[in-house]
């Protein structure tokens, strides 16, 4: 039987494949997502076997599996080995995701730089800029990053058949969707290149213990542009965040096969690369030497780290029709709950204003810790009367305008002291009685009460 090319249609949201075009993909429900692709079918013949029926495999006890090479070689960012859960482990395929610009090459080309300084083979492909275009960037990132091998190339299989004879240790490949595999029809970029390449490349470090770091460019939705099969594809996911306009970033894991998906790292970009922060705090703290209506300060646990974060909120008079909300690292729904707690327990009258509420330095709310902090922000913002200087705000917010007690409540509180904090407002309950040096604790039952302390007194 001669092999003909076969087209299929392929969702770019969730990987389903059809045999027919359609609007809307059956699978996910996306719209608009369903793009072809053609298969070769060398690629088919390979990947299903010629006819006959594989040698069965042997499986063994786990028990009798060589330990795993669990040892963990230090990326040379120490917030870098903190998001990954230690270092980065041997044969392991790391995704890391950015918007352009924010300096995934360059974190890259800095942990390479980290590997041939420290004797590792190490080979940096490019596929997206050219050599003297890495070589400007390596310039600034110092010696050792002039060492690193560099191969500018955007074929897949001549990728792996320099990986295979040069045998390094670790792979950078910058970036998935600017590679293609000469098996596969369809341009670099498609849905179908970006898993095949994937798949090609994960084996490939599986086989050769290779650690292996993939730069996958991000969608205005802000996943990894191509399938979330890619996702599943890889070990880890990273995502570099940040604010465009400001020179720190946040490294965040979704994924991690050898670690916790809770860890941040934190760095700030220099003219001679990325630099670790030690004291993230600082980072997300405005300038607090003149207080002013609307910010409040709160306590998070990001990962194991406490971390000091400042929330700002402006109330203003709705022009006209619905009054606005916009939340920017928090949650919409999140904030419209609290909004309506605001409203009808501690009677502030937000329905007819526009409310703003941004959390400093692109940082994302996820704990419902911070609950407090954004309610008083608006409040204060709403009665334009200034928070107490160098005050805390820890606490859940319940829907009858309870405090709720939060976890770890010592940790954000010692952190809070550590940062030279005065005042915590806590909910009653769950509060630790043991005092945290100059910091001082004002504990309250419900919103109203703590209002009371705050705006009535
Ligand atoms: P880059 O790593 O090219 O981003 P990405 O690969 O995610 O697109 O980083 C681009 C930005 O970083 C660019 O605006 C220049 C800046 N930069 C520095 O500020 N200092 C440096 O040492 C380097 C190498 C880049
Ligand atoms: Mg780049």
């Amino acid at each position: 039987m001669t092999a003909r090319a076969r087209t299929v249609y392929r969702c770019t949201e969730c990987g389903a494949e059809y045999l027919k075009w359609g609007g809307r993909c059956d699978a996910c429900g996306e719209w608009n997502t369903l793009a072809e692709e053609v298969e070769r079918p060398s690629a088919r013949t390979r990947a299903r076997g010629k006819g006959a029926a594989p040698p069965p495999s042997t499986p063994v006890s786990i028990g009798a599996v060589e330990g795993a090479r669990s040892a963990r070689v230090s990326s040379g960012l120490r917030e870098l080995d903190y998001v990954l859960g230690g270092g980065i482990v041997d044969g392991s395929v790391v995704l890391i995701g950015g918007e352009p610009g924010i300096g995934k090459s360059t974190l890259l080309l800095q942990v390479a730089a980290s590997g041939a300084r420290g004797g590792r083979r190490t080979l940096y492909v490019s596929a997206e800029e050219s050599a003297p275009q890495v070589r400007l960037r390596a310039e600034r990132l110092g010696d050792s990053a002039l060492l690193v091998e560099l191969l500018t190339e955007t074929t897949l299989e001549e990728i792996l058949s320099t990986a295979s004879a040069t045998r390094p240790e670790l792979l950078v490949i910058d970036s998935i969707q600017t590679i293609y595999s000469s098996e596969l029809e369809g341009a670099a970029g498609n849905v179908g290149q970006v898993r095949e390449c994937a798949a090609r490349l994960m084996r490939f470090a599986k086989e050769s213990g290779c650690a292996v770091f993939i730069v996958g460019h991000v969608t205005k939705g802000g996943g990894v542009a191509g399938p979330k099969t890619l996702e599943h594809i890889v070990d880890t996911v990273l995502y570099f965040e940040g604010d465009g306009s400001l020179d720190f970033r946040v490294l965040r894991a979704t994924k991690n096969r050898f670690g916790s998906v809770d860890e941040i790292g934190v760095f700030r970009m220099t003219a001679a690369g990325l630099e670790g922060v030690d004291n993230p705090s600082a980072l997300f703290m405005g300038d607090s030497s003149t207080p002013s209506s609307g910010t409040a300060v709160t306590a998070l646990i990001e990962g194991t780290r406490p971390v000091l974060v400042e929330i700002q909120a402006l109330a203003a008079k709705a022009g006209y029709g619905t009054p606005q909300r916009v939340a920017n690292g928090v949650d919409p729904r999140r904030l419209a709950l609290l909004l309506a707690v605001l409203e009808k327990r501690s009677g502030l009258p937000v329905s007819q204003l526009d409310i703003f509420v941004n959390v400093a330095g692109g940082l994302r709310l996820s704990e419902p810790a911070g609950d407090l902090a954004i309610a008083a922000a608006i409040a204060s913002s709403v009665y334009d009367v200034p928070l107490p200087r160098d005050s805390v705000f820890i606490g859940e917010l319940g829907l009858g305008g309870e405090i709720r007690a939060v976890s770890q409540a010592e940790r954000r509180l010692a952190e809070a002291a550590q940062l030279g904090r005065s005042v915590a407002y806590v909910g009653a309950r769950g509060v630790p009685n043991r005092s945290n040096g100059t910091l001082r604790l004002s504990a309250h039952e419900n919103l109203g009460g703590l209002f009371a302390a705050l705006f009535r007194s």
